[in-house]
């Protein structure tokens, strides 16, 4: 999919997004939020925020960016930021793959369901990269394909199928982080169905800062 499609297909979802993904992948999306253990003044992107159903999770003492390739998307977002008065999140419009941040201005990249959702996961992983501070956390909540034969059959089959609704089913992990400077600090299946995986990476671009917490 292009990023016309994507904006397309997403900005469509926007209306009935909370009713078919919120409550499903809602348990998954709480758990890596509250994993975060987030710190006094962290600055914190989550990139692919959707309709913002992780929003409210976050403790008011951080600083929030959410960006969204869909404008349907973000403005369901914006409705729920006013609703709770989340004075502390911010929005934009903004493709992953070309963020318009400097360099190492975040200290937690959060991407929940995004890396298979995106066309083109590399640039985004490669921006995420660049925009997380050295030592910083990169946390992706998906699905991966797990390298069982008979799944990873199956994955591959339905994926041309899927990438009309909006996401890949046949990326592994290990093609992510292939060749970048991220380093699995944490990996754990969660629900649905622990078919999900959430993975924290620490940052180690230029040979690496401190790690922001430790695993
Ligand atoms: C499956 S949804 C996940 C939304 C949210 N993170 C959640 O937990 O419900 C994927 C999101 O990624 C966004 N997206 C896809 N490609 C993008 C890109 N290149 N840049 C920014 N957002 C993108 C879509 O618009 C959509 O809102």
């Amino acid at each position: 999919m292009d990023l016309q499609k994507v904006e397309r297909v997403y900005s469509n979802y926007a209306a009935v997004y909370d009713q078919i993904f919120g409550r499903i992948f809602h348990e998954s999306r709480e758990s890596a939020v509250r994993r975060l253990n987030v710190r006094q003044g962290e600055q914190i992107l989550e990139v692919g925020v959707g309709t913002g159903l992780s929003l409210p999770l976050y403790p008011r003492h951080c600083k929030v960016v959410g960006i969204d390739l869909s404008s349907g998307m973000l403005e369901k977002a914006r409705a729920r930021v006013r609703a709770h008065d989340l004075e502390h999140v911010e929005l934009a419009r903004m493709d992953a793959g070309q963020m318009e941040f400097s360099d190492d201005t975040f200290d937690t990249i959060m991407a929940a369901y995004v890396v298979t959702a995106v066309p083109d996961y590399r640039r985004v992983v490669t921006e995420m990269i660049r925009v997380c501070r050295p030592g910083g956390r990169i946390i992706m909540l998906n699905h991966f394909s797990n390298g069982n034969k008979v799944i990873a059959a199956v994955e591959k089959v339905i994926s041309p199928l899927c990438k009309h609704i909006g996401f890949r089913t046949d990326l592994a992990l290990h093609h992510v982080l292939e060749g970048t400077s991220l380093l699995v600090a944490r990996e754990e299946k969660v629900n649905p169905l622990r078919f999900w995986h959430l993975v924290e990476c620490v940052n180690r671009k230029n040979g690496s800062g401190p790690p922001l917490h430790q695993a």
